[in-house]
């Protein structure tokens, strides 16, 4: 596959400075990802750059216009040799994203986020390129609570997408680890607790098992760990 590219399309471009931090920065850094950041604005051709106005049919708050949301996708697009592009209208209505989804767009050579504020963007957007057969259209949800924009949640996106990326992170068995451990997703186990230096904490010791250098003992014990505190979030969420 071809290098990995992200497109951002924003009226708030400053959203996406912490992109040059950790990890993501150094992928972008080595050259491994590519991340573009597309003003919203640059798109709009009146003197007013008027990027919203007041919903057909009435009601409360402002529609982004169709027009400036077209031309920064279609140019976002040619970025990108990618045969297909996945757009992302990050949304409150949309599926809930999940690690599952995260290994999913891992498959993307180039995922486009729509960053919709106000009341959302004029539905045709949607419509429109789920017509086209050079673009896969997926509207998410980070979770059950209303934000002020799209933003945050692709910066969530990203990170669980990215960090995922063969070469990103130095250390991969962090991955496969996890995956023995973190799959809460399909209905089975949290991490287990962890611990370093010192040896006591403010008067809180290290169980002893994990300096006991028994490997056996220590998986056992993280593995029940790991059932203890899975039940007590199943408890807490009601799940
Ligand atoms: Cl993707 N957008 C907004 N505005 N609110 C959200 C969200 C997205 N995910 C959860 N809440």
């Amino acid at each position: 596959m071809n290098k990995r590219r992200f497109d951002a399309i924003t009226i708030f471009p400053d959203y996406f400075a912490p992109l040059d931090l950790s990890l993501i920065g150094k992928a972008k850094k080595s050259g491994l990802i590519e991340i573009g950041i597309q003003d919203l604005r640059s798109y709009v051709t009146d003197n007013h750059k008027t990027v919203d106005d007041t919903p057909y049919g009435g009601g409360a708050g402002m529609v982004m216009l169709p027009e400036p949301w077209g031309l920064a996708i279609d140019e976002s697009a040619q970025q990108s040799a990618a045969p297909v592009h996945d757009l992302i209208v990050l949304t409150p209505a949309g599926q809930r994203f999940t690690q599952a989804l995260a290994e999913k767009f891992l498959d993307s050579e180039h995922i486009i986020f729509a960053n919709g504020r106000y009341e959302g963007i004029d539905i045709r957007v949607t419509d429109y390129y789920k017509t086209q057969p050079n673009f896969r259209v997926h509207e998410i949800s980070i979770g059950d609570y209303v934000l002020g924009g799209g933003e945050v949640a692709t910066l969530v996106i990203m990170e669980a997408i990215i960090r995922l990326i063969p070469g990103v992170i130095g250390n991969p068995e962090s991955l496969t680890e996890e995956s023995h451990t973190l799959k809460s997703e399909d209905g089975s186990l949290v991490e287990y607790p962890n611990y370093t230096k010192p040896p006591v904490w403010r008067g809180l010791e290290v169980p002893d098992v994990l300096m006991s250098g028994n490997h056996r003992l220590i998986n056992e014990w993280r593995h029940s760990q790991a059932l203890r505190r899975t039940e007590e979030l199943r408890r807490l969420t009601g799940e």
